[in-house]
Order: structure tokens, then C-alpha cells, then sequence
């Protein structure tokens, strides 16, 4: 069903062509805030036309074996192969099977969030989400530690832990890892190609110290079944981001979500420059059009979203 006509309801107050795309469109969301819990149900209802979240969350086991060739999701062209070790780290079933929270925090990595001091405040949340293994424990009064669930694209291995050419740069990974434990990783391993080594040496590293992490790997289907809500709802989103694949899987298993981190402009609402992540010194450029995302035009519609009470977006302090 790719019309449903509740979406089309939703989608009345979500636009996505504001007069300005000026960063000063993007207004501080105010603080007095009521959760909808209708508005909330109805989303939830649409998504699952479109997708499970809590099938869509992972390939199993049973469905693939070593050897099995996959076509990149937006590099269809191209194809990789199951490894073995890839196979011995899939689910055998749903890493969110029979989940329900009451709240939820989903922790996007913007800059926005460096001084908010809501680190408490995210850590009190039922479960938390974060987003490609961003480091949290020299920035934990402002980021908190809990983490259920991380993800963790291919990218990630090379930008934030140099390809893990030394054995101190292992050794980092490793500890990354292992301060996870018992929460789920979740690689988006088949999206795009070139990350395939870089997938290989993480599980590897996974499987020979046995760290205890739950691995899970995006269904082939998600991304495009993402796409789809979003685009009848008339959000046109290229390649929807981390957070927003996040966001809109946590429907399926919280009841209130909450996001912190969410944050993609150079200046926050009084006009302070605000770094592109926490703990990096990646630049905005990044976003730009070179850039897969639509981070802005998502960030307009999880607004809309907050001012209705489906979601809600924290992006000031927490104090
Ligand atoms: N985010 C944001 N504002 C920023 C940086 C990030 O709103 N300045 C949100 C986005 O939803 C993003 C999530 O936080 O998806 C996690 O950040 P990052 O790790 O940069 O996300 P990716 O979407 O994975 O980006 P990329 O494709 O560049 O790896």
C-alpha cells in the first residue's frame, strides 16, 4: 500500500519547501511540549505499511549462507559476497523481537550537543540509541553513556579509527567495542560499495576476542522502504540519514522518542558557531550538495513533528 490516506493526513503539516533555507528557518524548538500519543499510533501504523521495523532491523541466519552474493543497495551494479564471519555474526532472530519501551532516546552526533549537560537526561531513557559508535565517555556529562543499540557504517572504521592500521588503533576499536556490552551493532554492511575490508576486519576483531555485542545488519529492503514513507508524505529525502532511519525503526518498539543531537547548521539559535559532530572535526561542507543527505529538510520535518507531539527534539540545554 503505498497511498495510505492517514499518511496523507500527516503530511499536510510537514513541508518541505519553506520559503527559505536559511539556517535562522530553523527556530529553536520551544520547550513546552505534549507527547501525542493518537498522532504517535497513526505514525506508527503508516510505517508498518511501508516496513517491520523489527523484521527490517536484520538479515537472519536461515535466509542467506556463506558465499551468497548481495547487490548493493545504491550501487546495484555492484556485488559482494556473505563471509563467512559475516554469517557466523548474523542474528538467528530479531534483535528487537517482543521489545517495548516507554521512552526512548535517540542520540544524533551533532555539535549542538557539546555543554547541553543532558547526559543524565539521555541516560534515564528506557533505551538509547546512538549513532555510528560515537565515542561517549569524555563527553558523557553532555551525551551520557547508556547505548542499546549503536550503528556503525563501514565509513567509520577508517574515519574514527584510522582503517585499524596499528595495534593501538585495534586496541581502541576493541575497547570501543567491548564498553558496548550486550548492546546490539548495527552495520549497514550492503548499502554502498567500498566498505567491504573495512566490514571484514571489524567482525574478525568481533569474533576473535569474542566481544559481546548483539550484531545486526539492515535488511536490503529498509532504506528504500524508509524512502517510501517518507516520500508519501511528501518528504522528498535522497538517502535518508543514520538518524532518521533511526527514528523512524524506534516507532515500531517506543512509545515517546526523543532526540538529542539533532542539529545540522553551523550556528545554533543564538548565532554560536556549533561544531558538525561532538567529537570530531569534520566541517559542514560535508553536507553539502556533494552530500547524499537532506539533513536540513529532515531536520525541518522532525521539527514539525515536535510541534505536533509525535516526537520531541531537545536542542538546548538540559541544565
Ligand atoms: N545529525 C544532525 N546534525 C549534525 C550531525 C548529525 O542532525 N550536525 C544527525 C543525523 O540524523 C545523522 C545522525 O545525527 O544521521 C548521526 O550523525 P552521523 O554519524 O554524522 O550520521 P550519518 O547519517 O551516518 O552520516 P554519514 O552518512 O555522513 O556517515
Amino acid at each position: 500500500d503505498t497511498n495510505p490516506t492517514a499518511s496523507t493526513r500527516l503530511a499536510k503539516n510537514v513541508d518541505p519547501h519553506p520559503p527559505s533555507c536559511n539556517i535562522t528557518a530553523a527556530k529553536h524548538p520551544s520547550s513546552s511540549w505534549t507527547f501525542n500519543k493518537t498522532l504517535s499510533n497513526l505514525i506508527r501504523k503508516n510505517i508498518l505499511r511501508f516496513l517491520d521495523p523489527e523484521r527490517d532491523i536484520s538479515i537472519l541466519k536461515g535466509t542467506l549462507k556463506p558465499g551468497d552474493i548481495i547487490h548493493y543497495v545504491f550501487d546495484r551494479q555492484s556485488t559482494t559476497n556473505i563471509s563467512e564471519n559475516l554469517y557466523r555474526l548474523l542474528p538467528t532472530a530479531s534483535p528487537l523481537k517482543n521489545q517495548y519501551h516507554k521512552r526512548c532516546a535517540i542520540v544524533g552526533n551533532s555539535g549542538i550537543l557539546l555543554n547541553s549537560s543532558c547526559g543524565p537526561e539521555i541516560d534515564s531513557h528506557d533505551f538509547v540509541i546512538r549513532c555510528n559508535l560515537a565515542p561517549v565517555e569524555e563527553y558523557s556529562q553532555d551525551v551520557g553513556l547508556r547505548t542499546n543499540l549503536v550503528t556503525m557504517n563501514p565509513s567509520v572504521v577508517q574515519r574514527a579509527f584510522q582503517d585499524l592500521i596499528s595495534e593501538e588503533w585495534k586496541d581502541r576499536f576493541l575497547q570501543r567495542l567491548r564498553d558496548l556490552s550486550g548492546s546490539v551493532l548495527w552495520i549497514p554492511a550492503f548499502m554502498a560499495k567500498g566498505g567491504e575490508e573495512r566490514v571484514e576486519w571489524a567482525l574478525r576483531l568481533i569474533l576473535v576476542h569474542t566481544v559481546d555485542v548483539r550484531t545486526a545488519f539492515p535488511s536490503l529492503r529498509l532504506l528504500h522502504a524508509v524512502r517510501g514513507y517518507w516520500l508519501t508524505n511528501n518528504v522528498h529525502i535522497k538517502r535518508p540519514t543514520t538518524g532518521l532511519l533511526m527514528y523512524t525503526m524506534a516507532t515500531r518498539f517506543c512509545e515517546e522518542i526523543h532526540l538529542y543531537g539533532f542539529w545540522p547548521f553551523p550556528l545554533d539559535p543564538q548565532g554560536r558557531p556549533v561544531k558538525y559532530h561532538y567529537y570530531d572535526t569534520l566541517k559542514y561542507e560535508y553536507t553539502s550538495s556533494s552530500s547524499p543527505h537532506t539533513m536540513p529538510l529532515e531536520f525541518r520535518t522532525l521539527s514539525t513533528l515536535h510541534r505536533q507531539g509525535a516526537l520531541r527534539l531537545h536542542t538546548g540545554s538540559c541544565d
